[in-house]
């Protein structure tokens, strides 16, 4: 297997080999954590530190990333809403706050931030000061989630019993906005056989980048904006919230108002009487309605037990990372 990245900036850095690698390490962490033995972890990172800095607000990605520190005996420095309780209040530059931070020796830095491409120039930053610390994107704006994508793979990966092949992805909700549907759509590109359908509002359909690494890969896609037309086909179903914090076209949210107030890109109960029974649907979280409670006593829902994978490859790819740091 070829050699981890440095920093972890975009899906699109890993083969299906160290993902699939990645997917074994979380099912071992995983059978640890359950049977109640998570102190074996204690000593494996112990002495390492990481910082979490998040720009924007996070529930899963943040405290997995910490609890992972934690259960592997890191030591983490976090600052939460970082424009308000940082120095970047005052006006500070990301690049002057990563040097800054790069001085004080801390083995991971984990960044959410708003601006597209933000990781990878904190990355340049590290580089350019040929610093020992490693960059994770938590999330850039209406870029990439990389480690979102490895824990969605993931869960793919043990719903459908390791096996991929032939198998229809389909993606609805916000697929211009939402970063998370970039960074899966980008991994599960590398997979022959998969299909995938994209369905959105014109306004929200997945972007030409996307589109044209799928044409790269030959992966068929088709691109539609009646969800009931496409959930019968479809054996995973990834669903988003519509991102309206990050729309600025005001004409495209009075559209996105009334699709909500609609519900047509919602999942209740007639959307399920019409998905395979085999089907598995997923949610990067947080939803904000538009799957609906009763959804989550049907067997097909994975979107907790997604949330929960986070941990265990966030704790895997940590220990992967720092393999060679120890
Ligand atoms: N899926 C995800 O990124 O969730 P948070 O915003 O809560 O971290």
């Amino acid at each position: 297997m070829e050699k981890f990245p440095k920093h972890v900036l975009s899906s699109d850095q890993f083969s299906p080999e160290m993902i699939e690698y990645l997917c074994g390490q979380a099912e071992d962490i995983r059978a640890i954590m359950e049977t109640g033995k998570k102190r074996q972890l204690l000593g494996k990172l112990h002495g390492m530190s990481m910082f979490t800095v998040f720009y924007e607000p996070s529930t899963r990605t943040r405290f997995s990333f910490e609890q992972a520190g934690n259960v592997c005996g890191m030591h983490k420095c976090s600052t939460e809403n970082a424009e308000i309780t940082s120095s970047v209040s005052k006006g500070e530059n990301l690049e002057d706050t990563v040097k800054t931070l790069s001085g004080y020796y801390p083995d991971v830095f984990v960044l959410r931030h708003k601006v597209k491409g933000a990781a990878k120039r904190a990355a340049e930053v590290i580089d350019e000061k040929k610093k020992n610390v490693h960059i994770i994107n938590a999330g850039d704006g209406k870029g990439e989630h990389p480690s979102q994508a490895l824990l969605d793979f993931y869960t793919i990966w043990q719903a459908k019993g390791r096996k991929l092949d032939n198998i229809r992805i389909m993606f609805g909700g916000d697929l211009k906005y939402g970063r998370t549907v970039r960074s899966l759509a980008r991994v599960l590109a590398k997979y022959p056989g998969i299909t995938m359908t994209f369905v959105a509002p014109e306004a929200l359909q997945v972007a030409e980048d996307i589109r044209a690494d799928l044409d790269t890969h030959q992966i068929p896609y088709t691109l539609e904006s009646d969800p009931m037309k496409a959930f019968p086909e479809a054996d995973v179903i990834y669903w988003t919230r519509l991102q309206k914090e990050r729309i600025e076209d005001e004409r495209t949210r009075i559209e996105l108002e009334e699709i909500e107030r609609k519900g047509t890109y919602n999942i209740g109960s007639p959307q399920l009487s019409v998905m395979k029974p085999t089907a598995n649907i997923l949610h990067p979280l947080p939803r904000v309605g538009e799957i609906l409670h009763e959804v989550d006593q049907d067997p097909r829902s994975w979107y907790f037990t997604q949330a929960e994978n986070g941990l265990y490859i966030r704790i895997a790819l940590l220990l992967e990372l720092l393999r060679e740091s120890e």
